[in-house]
């Protein structure tokens, strides 16, 4: 399934390439699956070179560095040992499973150095603010690693909604999963993965509506999680075992400015979806087709429902095919703000939102009522 979800990213046409004049001083920390993209994103580009790598579990780091070709890199067993000896770095992928992202993150701020941190976002919010905290402290960005954001689908969402066709939004249904879908390897511990299908594909549904309607604060939550099929070997074979993670989650969260999110989440389930994305407004509404394997990709051409001339018309929005790859262009435009001292295209400002909305349906869902997601001052 892995190369299922990574080839919908990939996409024709490769556009032109920009470009400094130095070489980019690339290290990164973990280097398990979701790394190997990066590590080929990097070597497409023509000004970056892969000076440094590190993992925890020793020789990983050089084994994938031989695997695509790197020379001359220095491997390390951790993300420490590497920013201690590599002074010249001059950015850093962060590739780590969720629960490592914000010790990472923070140590490479702290060191000057402006951080590609795969999603989720993090696994809390406290753990969200400390980053972002760090972040001002050292005036160096960090771009969450939401490559969707990059489709010329998910873009059409956000001028859709922007354009004022729809009017204002008042409810939002998002969500999305896959009927059997369980990931292994580190998502399904708490130690690694830290949350299941919410924090791993649940924050790509949310990054999808939140930033077509420009991330408004959250204020509360009723939140559910389960593990039914996770931790049963009848669904989940010998994982069943290890398995300490939500595999489905629901909440109904209210934002600032009145909107309704209603959400739902899963990584298996006995029906094939839970439902469309649909955005309401008072002008109109727009349904987006959700995918079997849910990552955050448009699933069919979406349809716009509006009123012409009082009557109730439907227009179809085609699915536009974007050139070039998303990883490369997550690469390309973080590299390209790092660099120029601009802004993280994917910045924490906006996700912390997402954060905290994951992190209230965890918290409510173990308070078992609703409860006001609190976001400390950064
Ligand atoms: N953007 C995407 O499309 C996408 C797809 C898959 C996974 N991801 C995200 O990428 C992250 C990693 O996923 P994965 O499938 O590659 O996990 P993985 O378990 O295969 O790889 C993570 C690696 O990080 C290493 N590591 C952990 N802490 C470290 C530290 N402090 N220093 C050095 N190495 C450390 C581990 O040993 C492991 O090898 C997750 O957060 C996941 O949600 C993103």
């Amino acid at each position: 399934m892995s190369d299922a979800v990574l080839s919908q990213f990939k996409q024709e046409v490769v556009e032109e390439k920009k470009g400094f004049d130095k070489k980019i001083k690339v290290g990164i920390i973990g280097t398990g699956w979701i790394a190997e993209s990066h590590i080929q994103s990097y070597l497409n580009q023509p000004d970056v070179e892969i000076v440094a790598a590190c993992d925890l579990i020793p020789g990983k780091a050089q084994k994938k560095m031989e695997q695509f070709g790197v020379k001359n890199v220095r491997c390390y067993l951790s993300h420490k040992e590497m920013i201690d000896n590599e002074p010249d770095l001059d950015v850093v992928s962060v590739c780590t499973y969720n629960t490592q992202h914000a010790v990472t993150t923070i140590y490479a701020l702290e060191h000057g150095l402006p951080v590609l941190l795969e999603k989720p976002f993090t696994v809390t919010t406290e753990e969200a603010v400390e980053i972002m905290r760090a972040e001002k402290k050292s005036g160096k960005i960090v771009s969450v690693g939401f490559q969707p954001r990059f489709d010329g689908n998910m873009q059409m969402i956000k001028k859709i909604v922007e354009s004022g066709v729809l009017g204002d939004i008042y409810y939002i249904q998002t969500g999305g999963g896959r009927r059997r879908g369980i990931p292994g390897s580190t998502f399904i511990e708490k130690s690694t993965g830290g949350i299941g299908a919410l924090g791993d594909i649940g924050c790509y549904s949310l990054d999808m509506v939140l930033n077509a309607i420009g991330y408004p604060k959250p204020l509360t939550v009723s939140g559910y999680i389960s593990d039914f099929f996770g931790k049963n070997p009848k669904y989940n074979g010998e994982d069943a075992k290890r398995f300490s993670v939500d595999d489905f989650a629901a909440a109904f969260v209210r934002l600032e400015g009145g909107i309704i999110l209603d959400f739902r989440i899963a990584w298996a389930m006995h029906v094939d979806t839970p439902g469309d994305t649909m955005i309401f407004g008072k002008e109109g509404a727009l349904r987006i087709p959700s995918t079997d394997c849910w990552n955050g990709s448009v699933g069919g051409e979406m349809t716009l429902y509006h009123d012409i001339c009082g009557k109730q018309a439907e227009t179809k929005i085609p699915l536009v095919r974007s050139s070039g790859d998303l990883f490369d262009k997550k690469i390309r435009s973080f590299l390209d703000a790092a660099m120029n001292g601009g802004k993280a295209p994917v910045p924490t400002s906006q996700i912390l939102y997402n954060q905290a909305i994951i992190d209230g349906i965890n918290k409510s869902a173990a308070a078992g009522k609703e409860i006001e997601i609190e976001i400390p001052e950064i």
